[in-house]
């Protein structure tokens, strides 16, 4: 069966923690979306490991598959294998001959079109996420199986890379160097397709993860990023260029839908908000510069709700993953949330960070918007409409920090008793059962209430 975890808010809500926990029972791990714009973290023994982009499973010595609806950086993705085994694992990473390969021109332009935008940029991570899935839809990328045939390389980087030297110095009149020249990128991307043949790396995903679940095998597929950026629907444009969401588990692996949908599908959620890039955020406490729109540092917001956020991110380590940027914090926004179980189908879901919020005295939910003089419980299509929405907020008494890696051996009662009500409250809103509460980083932390394996 397959088991397929999905971040349902804005990325960050610890995914790769769940993926481990429940990886124990999968065979195989496969990522199916995005690429080293993801930072999941796993925590094991005290040792940290985070991973852009081989999957979570790696850290249980689990097959990873990047599916053909991943991009992959050959770069990022051997600095991450070989860093690894130093670290005395042996990851068994392949990847779908379908998948597209992000370029260094790629790169370049994600940073030269993001200093173009200005309020439009998305704040991205400046892997070249976004110009490879524009090459992908243009239909003049560059895929993983080209690497391996050298004639279809150097056909592809002829076609291509004038239009991209093109654009980078005409279009915007920067200057370019080796990441826009045809034999430099022929001889290195050429070097990483043996890599790719002398480690027998590649696979026809479909088939190769079909053949493994006909055999009684279980497979994880693992989400990046969150429901509210995805391409589709998500905060467009504040989003990436990929679906996050559980119908791209089947068509960035070559599963079916039926497949997909036999399986659990499992939201991963964070007790309160965080976010990395711009665009609006209606629950936000405080705000960081460059990416809370119209944010003044000088001025703040409040100097109460200042406090409170820089209390949240200092406790749940709120800074980025991939970039080290402070992420933004606000209180969970149950509009997004019922979105994201409509469009993710949820039929489980982990909250994580509950031990981050303890110790205060109240804990506030955006329980529905006020939009343009009327109640709404979801989130509206339009991202403008969205910044017009104003939280109306529900409260609940906090709890208490308590031994939480005690409560996570208690289990799911030994949780404090207004932390239940809170997780209670959420699992009623979005219809979906309660399998796992995150009480720490450490795959120890997680109070287990249901395997969907089992
Ligand atoms: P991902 O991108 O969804 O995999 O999440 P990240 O790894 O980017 O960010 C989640 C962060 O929170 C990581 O540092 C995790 O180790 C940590 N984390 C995950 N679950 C919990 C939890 O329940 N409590 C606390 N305090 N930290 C958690
Ligand atoms: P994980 O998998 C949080 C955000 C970026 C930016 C927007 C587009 O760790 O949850 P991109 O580089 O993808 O073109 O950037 O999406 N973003 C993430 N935010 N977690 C992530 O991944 C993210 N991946 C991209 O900050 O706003
Ligand atoms: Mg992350």
């Amino acid at each position: 069966m397959t088991v397929t975890i999905v971040g349902s808010q804005l990325g960050d809500e610890g995914k790769g923690g769940v993926v481990d926990l429940y990886g124990d029972a999968a065979d195989v791990v496969a990522r199916y979306q995005g690429g080293d714009n993801a930072g999941h973290t796993v925590v094991h023994d005290g040792t940290k490991y985070k991973l852009s982009l081989v999957p979570s499973g790696a850290v249980r010595g689990k097959v990873g598959v990047l599916g053909n609806g991943c991009v992959v950086n050959p770069e990022t993705l051997f600095d991450e294998i070989d860093t690894l085994r130093e670290r005395g694992l042996e990851p068994d990473v392949r990847v779908a001959e379908r998948a597209h390969v992000i370029l260094p021109y790629h790169r370049a332009l994600d940073g030269i079109e993001e200093e173009e935008k200005e309020d439009l940029a998305a704040g991205t991570t400046k892997r070249g996420i976004g110009p490879t899935y524009e090459d992908k839809a243009g239909r003049r990328g560059v895929r993983i199986g080209d690497l391996l045939d050298p004639d279809t390389l150097r056909e592809r980087l002829e076609y291509v890379v004038p239009q991209k030297k093109a654009l980078a110095e005409e279009v915007f009149d920067k200057e370019t160097g080796e990441a826009f020249d045809i034999d430099h990128l022929y001889e290195t991307y050429r070097e990483y397709g043996e890599r790719l043949a002398e480690e027998d790396m590649t696979v026809d995903c479909g088939t190769f993860l079909q053949d493994r679940i006909d055999a009684g095998e279980n497979v994880m597929l693992e989400g990046a990023q969150g429901t509210s950026l995805d391409i589709d629907h998500g905060v467009y444009p504040y989003v990436t260029s990929s679906n996050p969401t559980a119908g791209g588990a089947t068509v960035g692996t070559g599963l079916g839908p039926t497949v997909i949908g036999d399986g659990e599908v499992i939201g991963i959620v964070k007790a309160y908000l965080s976010r990395v890039g711009t665009g609006p955020l209606p629950t936000e406490l405080g705000g960081v510069e460059d990416q809370t729109p119209d944010y003044d540092a000088d001025e703040g917001a409040n100097a109460d709700e200042e406090e409170l956020a820089t209390y949240i991110r200092d406790e749940g380590g709120e800074y980025g993953t991939v970039t080290g940027r402070p992420r933004r914090v606000g209180w969970l926004d149950m509009p997004m949330l019922r979105h994201a179980a409509r469009a993710n189908g949820f039929t489980g879901l982990a909250v994580n960070h509950i031990d981050v919020l303890s110790g205060l005295d109240t804990v506030k939910v955006g329980h529905s918007y006020e939009f343009d003089g009327e109640e709404t419980f979801t989130m509206p299509p339009t991202t403008e409409q969205w910044g017009r929405c104003e939280a109306t907020f529900k409260s609940f008494d906090g709890w208490p920090a308590v031994d939480w890696a005690a409560v996570a051996e208690d289990g799911y009662e030994a949780i404090p008793e207004n932390a239940r009500t809170y997780l209670e409250y959420i699992s009623d809103e979005l219809d979906a059962p309660i399998y796992a509460v995150g009480v720490g980083p450490g795959r120890e932390e997680t109070v287990v209430v249901e395997n969907p394996y089992e």
